[in-house]
């Protein structure tokens, strides 16, 4: 093959032929292909698509530039994906409370970039805990614990990771067949039997409208079922940011909150979801997530999942040297609150990095004292911003200009949960 002539193929409209697929993936890879003509073959796909045989291939070449992890578990194992947003902490209490439930969660999770939290950047404000884990160690934990939220190995999909630093800069992220393609080849390769993602659609999410959603969606479940993984996909809103806290220390917090029977109501609405769907595809769905949360079997597998990877669960989390606040400057109801300028705005505060090598603050973000919906009075605060760096508060109070509105009545809010996908 020549990767001129896979580039062409796709330039003029026409399909890839697996054995075209699975060589520019493995040259590329290797560094064969060069980046220059990857990134003219991206280009190809973002402008003229994939259909869903090629996708999957695709998708199973990504797969093929790596390991795939081999988990030697006794419990069935599930895992999540969030497509991302802001305030989206589900996964810190999903996975203790799934464990909780009898499933085995490997949840290998990333780190924020732009207006997006990362999960990893969450758990690293717990003094002592540590993201890097081994193949065995974290089969180990998965024995005896039951969760792990963990760095993904090198090894997994390394297409993927030159893939996607590419697309980063050549304007060709938004694409479904690669979004689909990056996204399943990372947690095919992750070895779970189940896998649920959580496609937001909003504001603070990659996809702005539900049509644009359900199409990713769609094309993720069937990557899964092409390759054994049963995949479940449930749309869900991201406009508002979920829950109070937006940050870093801060959503560790509230995770802790919810899993001691407390937390705001969607945090929980939407982590007791999300664990239905995965105990149903685990074969465990005689089991009740709710009465579980209740019981405080889950906040003891946080502490054991924390305390397996040398975090101190009972340690107190770093707060912020500066905190200003934001006030409603007339009576009403708030009517909106956007979740993309929120996440914005604790990026600014120093929660986020503008570059991978950037460190994050763990006391920095937003607490959203109030939600639409909510009644507030003339001079009541509306937002907390916390930093370590207070000249950073201009920067977050010009990202929230036009964040949020007050009311005299506003209209019903929208279903957390839009649909599922199976
Ligand atoms: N997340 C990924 O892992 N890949 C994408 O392409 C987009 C979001």
């Amino acid at each position: 093959f020549a990767a001129i002539d896979v580039i062409r193929a796709k330039r003029d409209g026409g399909r890839l032929g697996d054995e075209q697929i699975d060589w520019v993936i493995d040259a590329y890879t290797r560094g064969v292909v060069a980046e220059e003509q990857m990134s003219a073959l991206a280009m190809a796909i973002f402008l003229r698509g994939m259909d869903t045989a090629e996708i999957a291939r695709w998708t199973g070449a990504m797969i093929g530039s790596g390991e795939r992890l081999a988990l030697k578990v006794d419990r069935p194992t599930v895992d999540k994906h969030s497509t991302g947003g802001v305030g989206d902490k589900i996964t810190l209490p999903l996975a203790p409370l799934v464990a909780a439930c009898g499933a085995a969660v490997p949840q290998l999770s990333g780190r924020g970039l732009g207006h997006t939290g990362g999960t990893l950047d969450k758990l690293e404000s717990i003094p002592g805990w540590r993201a890097a884990l081994s193949t065995e160690e974290i089969t180990r934990q998965l024995s005896e614990v039951g969760a792990v939220i963990c760095a993904a190995t090198s090894g997994l999909a390394p297409a993927d990771k030159k893939l996607y630093a590419l697309r980063d800069v050549t304007g060709t992220v938004e694409s479904i067949p690669l979004i689909a393609s990056s996204i399943m080849s990372k947690k095919i390769a992750e070895g779970a039997a189940g896998l649920v993602l959580d496609v937001k659609s909003g504001s603070g999410a990659f996809m702005k409208t539900l049509e644009d959603s359900r199409e990713l969606a769609r094309t993720m479940v069937d990557i899964g079922a092409a390759h054994g993984v049963a995949t479940t996909a449930v749309l869900t809103d991201m406009s508002v940011p979920l829950g109070q806290a937006v940050g870093n220390a801060i959503e560790v917090a509230e995770s802790v909150e919810v899993l001691r029977g407390g937390g705001p109501a969607d945090v929980v609405e939407l982590t007791v979801a999300l664990a239905r769907e995965m105990l149903a595809l685990a074969g465990l769905s005689s089991v009740d997530p709710a009465e579980v949360l209740a019981s405080g079997r889950a906040y003891e597998t946080w502490c054991r999942m924390i305390a397996a990877q040398g975090g101190d669960p009972e340690a107190p989390l770093p707060s912020p040297a500066h905190m200003h606040v934001v006030s409603a400057r007339e009576d009403g109801v708030l009517a909106t609150l956007d979740a993309y300028a929120v996440g914005i705005a604790a990026w600014r505060l120093g929660a986020g990095r503008a570059r991978k090598e950037d460190p994050v603050q763990a006391a920095a973000g937003v607490r959203c004292l109030v939600k639409p919906g909510e009644p507030v009075a003339a001079g009541q605060p509306l937002l907390e911003l916390h930093t370590d760096t207070p000249d950073a508060v201009p920067a977050a109070l010009a990202a929230l200009d036009g964040a949020y509105s007050v009311a005299d009545a506003v209209a019903e809010r929208s279903p957390l949960v839009f649909d599922t996908v199976r």
